[in-house]
Formats: structure tokens, sequence, C-alpha cells
């Protein structure tokens, strides 16, 4: 079997990949063959050794996969050999509100992640997919569509004929756009690039901005809102835009606090909290119970996750490259196996 493994402290290579022998199946545990595996920027953080948390070295990378159950421990009830699975971000954080012990041991990161033609995990890290998802589209869901769903409908209490601003074209935006869009709201999307918000706009997007040609968007937001702002922020860019986001939002709005895509160091200034009666409330993608009203919410919709690329096992380095470049539109998507 082949896996890939990240050795920050010894490698300059983010991925290498490697041979290994499945150990024996624990008695409530299961066997994926993971047939494909998305990526996201989480992945690049991993793959430097950036992340919240160190990096164990050798650990294998990657929350999101998607693959065929091949074997079952013998104290294992709620999965069969043969079923379409794909993992949880957190294993063990089923439903409810999150508790330190329930976000501990995320894949790919605190744990061997999805990176693997041989997967194994306890039956409750995994989720049961429906037969009208391809395992590719599949793989998009664990981290940024149950990030984006948490963002919108859990944490933003997002309802019909609202609006929504959205940073950005990447893997949560984009599915951010298409749950928004399927729940009945109005889309404000900003990129650097015209033809990733042209593409926006044909998948829905009602405005968009391009933030290098406006790097005062903040002002587009409010000229698109009737200078009233929006009612939620899926804030992926972190402490270089949440003043912006904060200026762009409606009195009462929620900022629904996701990403570092401008780094972890700079300072922002929360004080608009105050004049907007605003909340900002952080969000770690989900849990089992939110991926199972997903799951429900795109079979109803048809709603079908946009997938910029798919690379072959043998090109996973070249996927994490891709991604590092930030020229994709949706997920890079790996697959794994025939
Ligand atoms: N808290 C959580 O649970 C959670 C879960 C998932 C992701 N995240 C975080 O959320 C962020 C996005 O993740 P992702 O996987 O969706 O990333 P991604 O797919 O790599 O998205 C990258 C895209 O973000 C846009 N971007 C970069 N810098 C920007 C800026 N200054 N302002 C606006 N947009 C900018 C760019 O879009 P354009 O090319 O259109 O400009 C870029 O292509 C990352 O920081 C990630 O770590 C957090």
């Amino acid at each position: 079997m082949q896996r890939y493994e990240v050795h920050p402290a010894h490698s300059t290579s983010p991925l290498q990949l490697t041979r290994f022998d499945p150990a024996p199946l624990g008695d409530n545990q299961v066997a994926v063959a993971i047939k494909a595996v998305s990526l996201n920027y989480r992945d690049i953080l991993v793959s430097q050794n950036t992340y919240f948390s160190p990096i164990p070295d050798g650990l294998v990378p990657c929350s999101d996969g998607a693959g065929e159950v091949v074997a079952v421990g013998k104290e294992v009830r709620g999965l069969s050999i043969g079923d379409r699975v794909a993992t949880l971000f957190f294993p063990r954080w089923q439903s409810g509100p999150p508790e330190a012990a329930s976000i501990s041991g995320a894949l790919g990161a605190e744990m061997d992640g999805a990176l693997t033609e041989h997967f194994v995990s306890e039956e409750s890290g995994l989720i049961k997919i429906p037969d009208a998802i391809s395992f590719s589209e599949a793989a998009t869901l664990p981290c940024a569509a149950l990030t984006a769903w948490n963002a919108l409908f859990e944490a933003g209490n997002l309802k019909p004929g609202q609006t929504v601003l959205l940073l950005g074209t990447g893997g949560v935006s984009i599915f951010a756009l298409q749950f928004a869009k399927a729940a009945g709201a109005r889309v404000i999307i900003t990129s650097s690039d015209d033809s990733k918000l042209e593409h926006a706009q044909r998948l829905g997007a009602d405005h968009g901005i391009n933030y290098k040609t406006f790097p005062d968007w903040a002002q587009e937001v409010l000229r698109l809102t009737a200078g009233q702002g929006v009612d939620v922020v899926v804030e992926v860019g972190g402490p270089g835009t949440l003043e912006r986001s904060l200026m762009s939002l409606r009195t009462g709005g929620r900022i629904a606090y996701i990403g570092v895509l401008t780094g972890l160091a700079a300072q922002a200034n929360p004080v608009m909290l105050i004049p907007k009666v605003a909340s900002i409330h952080g969000i770690f993608v989900g849990n089992r119970a939110m991926f199972s009203a997903m799951l429900d919410a795109i079979a109803r919709h048809g709603i079908q996750p946009v997938i910029d690329r798919e690379f072959p096992f043998a090109e996973a380095p070249a996927a994490l490259t891709r991604l590092r470049s930030g020229g994709h539109f949706g997920k890079i998507v790996i697959q794994v196996g025939n």
C-alpha cells in the first residue's frame, strides 16, 4: 500500500510517497479503500508545520477523503463491506456544541489523514454518502463544505432574503455561494480575478467585487446594499480582512470567523463590533449531525461541488502546488486507487 507523509522537520519536500503494510484491524475499526481526497488551505499549513497544532513527523495529511469500506472489525455494527463513505474532520464530534475532547484528534493534523490508499478509522469517524454523489464530489465535503454550512446556517443563522458576503473563490467560499443561493439568500462575493467573479456569477452570485481593483471593498459592499451592509460575512481572510468585513456588516450582523488567508500575525481592530452591535463567532468545521443535514440539502437542491481540477495520486505534490498558487476556483481533488 502507498500513502503520503509529511516530514516538515526533515525534508524540504512537502509530501513524501511511502509504502506501508496495514496493521491488523481493531474490533471497532473500519478499513476504507480511499478513492478520492480533496485539498484544503489547511494542508499547506500542515505540510510546512505552521498549523495551530504541531505536526507529528510522518503524519499522513488531509482531512477529506471518500472511498469504499473493504473490511470491518467484529464489533462494527453500522457499516459493511462495500459501503461508500466519507471521512469526518473531527471523528469524535458527533453532535451538539464543541467540547475540548470532541474537537481533539482532528484528521490530517493530530491523527493520520486520508492521503493514503488504505485508511483505517473508528466507525464513528466515517459517514455514509449517497449513491448519487461521486467519490470525487464526496471528498470535497468534510472540511470546506461543512465549514460553509456551519458558518451560514448554524453560526450565521442565514435566512431567505438576507445578504451574505463571501471573500475569494476558494473551497469554503464557493460552497457557501452554492448553499446560500439554494437557501434563497443574496450573495456578494469578492475575488482578485474578474474571470473568477464571472464564474461565480454564473453559479448565482448576485454581485462580484474585485478586491485588487477595490481594496476598499467594504465601501462597494455598502453601496450595493444601499448603505445597510450584509447580514452575514463568511470571513476566510483573517486579520487582514476583518476590519473591512466589520465595516461591511449591517447593524446586528454576524461574522463567521473562519480563515487565515492573510496570515496569523497582523493586528485587527474589532472596535466596530460595538456601533454595529455585531457578533463574531469562531467556526471550526462542524460535526456529524451538521454533515448529515448538509448531505440532505445537497441531495434536495441537486448541488454539485465545484471541482477545479483532479490529479492522479502520483501527482499529489502538483495538486498542492496548484492550491498554493491560488489559481484554483472551488476544490482540488486527488484521485486515489483505480
Ligand atoms: N475554521 C475552519 O474550520 C476552517 C475550515 C476550512 C478552511 N478554513 C480556512 O479558511 C480559509 C479558506 O480556506 P479554503 O480551503 O477555502 O482556501 P482556498 O481554497 O485555498 O482558497 C484560497 C482563495 O482565497 C482567496 N483569497 C486569498 N487571499 C484573500 C484575501 N486577502 N481576500 C479575499 N480572498 C482571498 C483567493 O481567491 P481569489 O483567487 O478569488 O482571489 C484564493 O484563491 C483558509 O485560511 C483556511 O485555513 C478554516
